[in-house]
C-alpha cells in the first residue's frame, strides 16, 4: 500500500516538477564537503531544483581499477565504519554513512563514489522523496579533466554512466582543468574564484536541456550520459559568456584524432575532447554510450542532442594540419 501511494505521488510530482525544477541527485569524487560541489548545490537550490547530495566523505578521485567491469559487474562490499573524521573535519569518526544533522539532503557514504551513487539512488533518495527517483544525476564539478584514456578509470564519469545504464537516470559528469584545482572546504572564507564561472556554466547547460526537454521523455537520450569538460580559466577565458560549447568525441587512438561520428560542422567526425579543450575557450560536450562506457552514443542519440543544444553549440575554428 505504502509503495503504491508513493508511486502515484511520484508520477504527479514528476509532471509538475519539470516546469518548476528537477529532482537532482548530486555526487562527485572530490568529497561531500568539497567547495565546488557545495557551491553548485547552493546554485541548483537557488534555481528551484530539489537536490539530494550523496558523495564520499573524502577525496576519492584517484584513478581506480577497483571494478573490472564498472558498469555491468557487481559492486564490491562497501567500506565499513570511518576510522577518522571526514575531510576538512566535516564529520566525526565512525559510521558507514551519515548526513548533516540540520540538512538531511547532504549525505556521505563511506566507500567508492559508486557506492555513494548506489546508496543514494536505492535508499537515501527514496527515503527523502517518498520513493520517487531522481530525474537527473549531476557529478561534479570535479577537479581534473576526464578524457580518454581516463574515462573508464575516473569515478566521476563511471558513476554517471552507471546511473544511466543501471537505473535509467540521465546523468552528466562535469570536470574542470586541474590547473585551477582548489581543495577548499565547503565553508572556506577564501572562495576559489573559478567556481562561480563553472557553476554558472552548469546552470547554462541545464537551462538549455530543460528548455528543449520533451514532456514524457528523459532529459537525455536513453542509455547515454554526458561527459562535459571545462578548460582551465585564463585572462581571456574566465566569464560564462567567454566560453563556447563544442560537441566532441572520445578519441580512442590518439588525443588529437578526429572521431568518426555524426555529420556536424561540415564533417563526418567530431573533434576529440583533448583537441577541443586545447583550442581556446571551448567546452567539450561528449555524449557517451552508458552501457559500453568507452564508446560514443549512436548517431540517432547524437542527432537528438544536436537538435536540443543547437542554439548553444559552436564549431572549432578550421583545424590546422598537425
Ligand atoms: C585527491 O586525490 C588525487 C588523486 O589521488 C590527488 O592528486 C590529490 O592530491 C588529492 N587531494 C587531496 C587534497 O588529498
Ligand atoms: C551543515 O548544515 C548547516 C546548516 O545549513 C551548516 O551551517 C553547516 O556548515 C553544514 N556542515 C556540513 C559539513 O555540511
Ligand atoms: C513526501 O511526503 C511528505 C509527507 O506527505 C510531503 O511533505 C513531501 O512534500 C513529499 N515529498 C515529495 C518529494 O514528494
Ligand atoms: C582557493 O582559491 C582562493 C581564491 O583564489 C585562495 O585564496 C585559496 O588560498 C585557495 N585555497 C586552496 C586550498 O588552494
Ligand atoms: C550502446 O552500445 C551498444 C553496444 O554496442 C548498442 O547495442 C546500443 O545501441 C548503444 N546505445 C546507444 C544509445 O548508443
Amino acid at each position: 500500500m505504502r509503495i503504491s501511494i508513493a508511486a502515484v505521488t511520484g508520477i504527479l510530482v514528476q509532471g509538475i516538477s519539470l516546469a518548476a525544477g528537477l529532482r537532482i541527485l548530486q555526487s562527485n569524487d572530490d568529497g561531500w564537503a568539497d567547495f565546488y560541489i557545495r557551491h553548485l548545490n547552493d546554485k541548483l537550490r537557488e534555481l528551484h531544483h530539489e537536490v539530494v547530495l550523496v558523495a564520499p566523505p573524502n577525496n576519492q578521485s584517484v584513478p581506480t581499477v577497483f571494478y573490472d567491469d564498472p558498469i555491468n559487474g557487481p559492486l564490491q562490499d562497501m567500506v565499513g565504519s570511518r576510522l577518522g573524521p571526514c575531510q576538512h573535519n566535516s564529520c566525526e569518526e565512525g559510521g558507514p554513512m551519515n548526513h548533516n544533522q540540520s540538512r538531511p539532503d547532504l549525505n556521505w557514504v563511506n566507500g567508492h563514489p559508486m557506492h555513494a551513487m548506489q546508496y543514494g539512488i536505492e535508499s537515501i533518495v527514496p527515503d527523502l522523496w517518498n520513493g520517487t527517483k531522481p530525474e537527473l544525476v549531476i557529478n561534479g564539478p570535479n577537479k581534473g579533466n576526464v578524457i580518454w584514456p581516463w574515462l573508464q578509470r575516473i569515478p566521476n564519469a563511471i558513476t554517471a554512466a552507471y546511473a544511466s545504464a543501471h537505473y535509467g537516470i540521465p546523468a552528466i559528469s562535469f570536470a574542470y582543468g586541474s590547473r585551477n584545482g582548489n581543495w577548499s572546504s565547503w565553508n572556506t572564507a577564501k572562495r576559489p574564484r573559478n567556481s562561480r564561472t563553472y557553476v554558472g556554466l552548469v546552470a547554462r547547460l541545464l537551462g538549455e536541456l530543460q528548455e528543449t526537454h520533451e514532456a514524457g521523455k528523459g532529459l537525455l537520450p536513453p542509455d547515454t550520459y554526458l561527459n562535459v569538460n571545462f578548460p582551465p580559466l585564463s585572462a581571456t577565458c574566465k566569464e560564462v559568456e567567454d566560453f563556447q560549447w563544442v560537441l566532441a568525441g572520445f578519441a580512442p587512438r590518439g588525443f588529437l584524432d578526429p572521431v568518426p561520428a555524426v555529420e556536424w560542422c561540415g564533417k563526418q567526425t567530431l573533434p576529440s575532447e583533448y583537441k577541443t579543450l586545447h583550442s581556446g575557450c571551448y567546452i567539450s560536450i561528449a555524449l557517451g554510450n552508458a552501457t559500453s562506457m568507452a564508446i560514443l552514443a549512436d548517431i540517432v542519440a547524437q542527432r537528438n542532442l544536436i537538435n536540443r543544444l543547437g542554439s548553444i553549440l559552436s564549431c572549432l575554428p578550421a583545424e590546422k594540419r598537425q
